[in-house]
């Protein structure tokens, strides 16, 4: 096959049977998106193609990696008003429908990834072949940027696979294997790889007869019955993304509603609703979530391979999960305790978590035979990196360090999940300071995303690089912070828990406290979040973070300890739990501000005083950590993000009110005076 034309993303061949085949190849780019420069080319190609019609039109990915992961986000950052995203977003849709009016068959050919705006390309295509590959996924997770599909793809799923599924997938952003994609019809055939031409010649010679969507799909798309299933799927929307702070999938359920497939109106309308919601702050904070986490990855890439041998000592809560998630994100894993029995538990928590996750029986098997007990230490002379969580206590920290330190090779990495005690107290027992990192992870492990790797001023930056990588490849995200009581996200979480406490003490009402939190955007209010963790563990957090800042401890809590109450453990917290535990309480309906003011200005004031002493490198970086670590409001974008777009002076004479009103827990940072001074207000 000769080339045609070969521009900088795409080249066109035409072959001796007439077909044009349309290869993506995004330049300097390891994945294929659809960037301006992509859609220009498309355009031209496009054109040429249609004043010399071949036979068929075929569109592939160049990229082993994938087929098309969807729009370039980072364009998105550069859209700054409603007008301008509006012409880009028809200009989108012309484009497509270019491809829609080709008056031959077109036929996508799927391999890999296929998302969003890549999705939306292969819609406009008549035929859609898919590899039967484990990584072919088809999805249009456009709802977790804050929008919706703007490419005409909420017209072209709808009609293709009916309202029901087509809103299900748009809603909850999920992606599809090749072969549930073809149960609901929205691919055509799924062959191996290696026959993804062949099929396409063969489909496009004699393209497929569509097949009728299923009788309730047709119901559903009846005025009528639009209507009653447009509430409905309010409703279900409603239970996992409020209204006030996630507009984008209620934006698509009213769409659909008022147009259904009327798609020229639709195209239109739906156009205006992206153009509207991508300018908009939820957007513009959740592509900044996901431009964060890019850069998270980015700290943990690197030349030289990570760790991948793992040797884990203190096989309990922490250490245990720890090495279950290694071992199961393809890491040779040993693990040592004292306590023999503790690693009988790891083995077979591990053969549960293993079921779940893999399925297959030989995946099972091939992660279990990599989680190795062993009670005597062996793996710690050949491992590439040695995890220590035994207790929370120096003594016996800094005797096991002698014990382990002469036993490691040379370029071994030493980790410690402590959660409090200073890298510097720690690494004093070691002949080699230099390579101890922390590597701190949350609470439980296989949910939480975030890792903070933290360092000390005699860490070696090297070792923390490779820490940040091995994190990397057990699919966590590093944040890399100093090693300061409570490192970053401890210690932003807990005056905002400890002031939740008080509220309790005070005799606000759980329930009510919590609702403040999760109205302002939290995922799981703060009592219920401390049940959950442990009050003893909280409490002796806040001990720690008393003895070095001005962290005052609410008796309450160590009543609660002493007294056995504990939390989810005990079956009693703040609530009761397990089948004690009764109804839950109903929903209070009136908040007072002040609750949610006294809880949100300690976490923000917390998250300055990080911010000017540089917990985290950049004020990026802390949003990223608090984010990803507690799952602070994303659609507000981090507590710096929060505090720049409220206004640092108004947040700075609230948090002066309330110390006024509740003592010095409340005396704002120094920092505010500096971000204030920064915003171009009078410090
Ligand atoms: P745990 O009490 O559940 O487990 C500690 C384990 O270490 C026990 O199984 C014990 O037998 C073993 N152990 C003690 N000394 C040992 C030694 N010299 N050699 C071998 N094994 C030994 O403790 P947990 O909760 O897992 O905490 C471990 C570390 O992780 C602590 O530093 C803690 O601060 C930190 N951490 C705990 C979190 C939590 O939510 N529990 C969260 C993040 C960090």
């Amino acid at each position: 096959m000769v080339p045609d034309t070969i521009c900088r993303h795409w080249i066109l061949e035409r072959d001796a049977d007439g077909l044009a085949w349309l290869t993506l190849d995004r330049a300097e780019s390891s994945a294929n998106s659809l960037s301006s420069a992509v859609l220009d080319e498309l355009e031209q190609l496009l054109a040429d193609v249609a004043r010399d019609l071949p036979q068929a039109v075929i569109i592939r990915s160049g990229k082993p990696s994938g087929f098309i992961a969807g729009a370039d986000v980072k364009e998105f950052t550069t859209l700054t008003d409603r007008d301008q995203a509006l012409t880009l977003i028809r200009r989108g849709q012309g484009i497509l429908t270019r491809i829609e009016a080709l008056p031959v068959p077109t036929v996508a050919l799927i391999h890999g990834f296929c998302l969003g705006g890549g999705l939306e390309l292969v819609l406009a295509c008549r035929i859609r072949i898919a590899s039967d590959d484990p990584a072919t996924r088809l999805g249009l997770p456009e709802v977790m940027l804050g929008i919706h599909p703007g490419f005409g793809g909420t017209v072209r799923l709808i009609g293709l696979v009916g309202p029901l599924k087509g809103l299900e997938l748009m809603l909850t952003g999920r992606a599809l294997a090749a072969r549930a994609a073809r149960a609901i019809g929205l691919v055509d055939a799924v062959v191996p790889e290696r026959h993804l031409d062949n099929a396409a010649r063969a489909l496009a010679a004699q393209p497929p007869k569509r097949k009728a969507l299923p009788l309730r799909e047709r119901l559903a798309g009846f005025p009528l019955a639009r209507g009653l299933i447009a509430g409905q799927l309010r409703r279900m929307t409603a239970k996992k993304a409020d209204p006030r702070h996630y507009p984008a999938p209620y934006a698509l359920i009213d769409l659909w509603q008022r147009f259904g497939s009327n798609a020229s109106a639709n195209y239109a309308a739906e156009a205006a609703s992206v153009a509207a919601l991508i300018t908009g702050p939820t957007s513009r904070n959740l592509v900044r979530v996901f431009t964060l986490q890019e850069r998270l990855k980015g700290t943990g890439r690197l030349e030289t391979p990570a760790p991948r041998t793992v040797h884990v000592i203190g096989g309990g809560t922490m250490g245990g999960d720890i090495a279950i998630w290694c071992a199961l994100q393809g890491m040779h894993v040993t693990i040592q305790d004292l306590d023999t029995a503790r690693l009988g538990q790891v083995v077979s928590r591990g053969q549960a978590l293993f079921a779940k996750t893999l399925k297959e029986r030989r995946l099972i098997e091939a992660a279990s035979d990599r989680l190795v007990p062993d009670p005597e230490g062996n793996g710690v002379a050949r491992a590439d990196l040695v995890i220590e969580a035994i207790f929370e206590n120096v003594a016996a920290k800094s005797a096991l360090y002698r014990q382990v330190e002469p036993r490691l090779r040379p370029e071994a990495l030493l980790a410690t999940n402590t959660s409090s005690i200073p890298l510097e107290e720690l690494a004093a027992s070691l002949q080699h300071p230099e390579r101890l990192i922390g590597l701190h992870f949350f609470n439980p492990v296989e949910k939480m995303q975030l890792v903070e790797v933290v360092t000390a001023a005699q860490t070696d930056p090297e070792i923390a690089r490779r820490g940040a990588a091995f994190v990397l490849g057990i699919k966590r995200l590093p944040l890399p912070v100093t090693s300061s009581p409570g490192f970053l996200v401890n210690r932003i979480l807990m005056p905002y828990l400890l002031e939740a406490v008080t509220l309790a003490e005070e005799g606000m009402p759980p329930a009510v406290i919590d609702r403040a939190a999760t109205d302002f955007g939290m995922p799981m209010g703060p009592l219920r979040l401390a049940d959950t963790v442990g009050l003893d563990i909280c409490l002796s957090v806040a001990q720690i973070l008393s003895r070095h800042f001005p962290v005052e401890v609410p008796p309450s809590l160590e009543k609660m300890v002493a007294a056995g109450c504990l939390g989810r453990k005990s079956g009693q917290g703040f609530y009761r739990h397990g089948p004690g535990a009764g109804k839950p309480p109903a929903k209070p309906t009136a908040i007072p501000s002040e609750i949610t003011s006294r809880l949100m200005l300690r976490l923000l004031n917390e998250a300055v005083a990080c911010w000017r002493e540089q917990v985290a490198a950049d004020a990026d970086l802390l949003d990223a950590g608090v984010i990803f670590g507690t799952g602070f409001a994303p659609f507000r974008g981090g507590p710096l993000q929060h505090v720049a777009a409220t206004g640092s002076a108004a947040l700075l004479a609230e948090l002066e009110a309330l110390a006024g009103r509740h003592g010095s827990r409340f005396q704002p940072d120094p920092g505010w005076r500096q971000l204030v001074a920064d915003e171009g207000g009078r410090p």
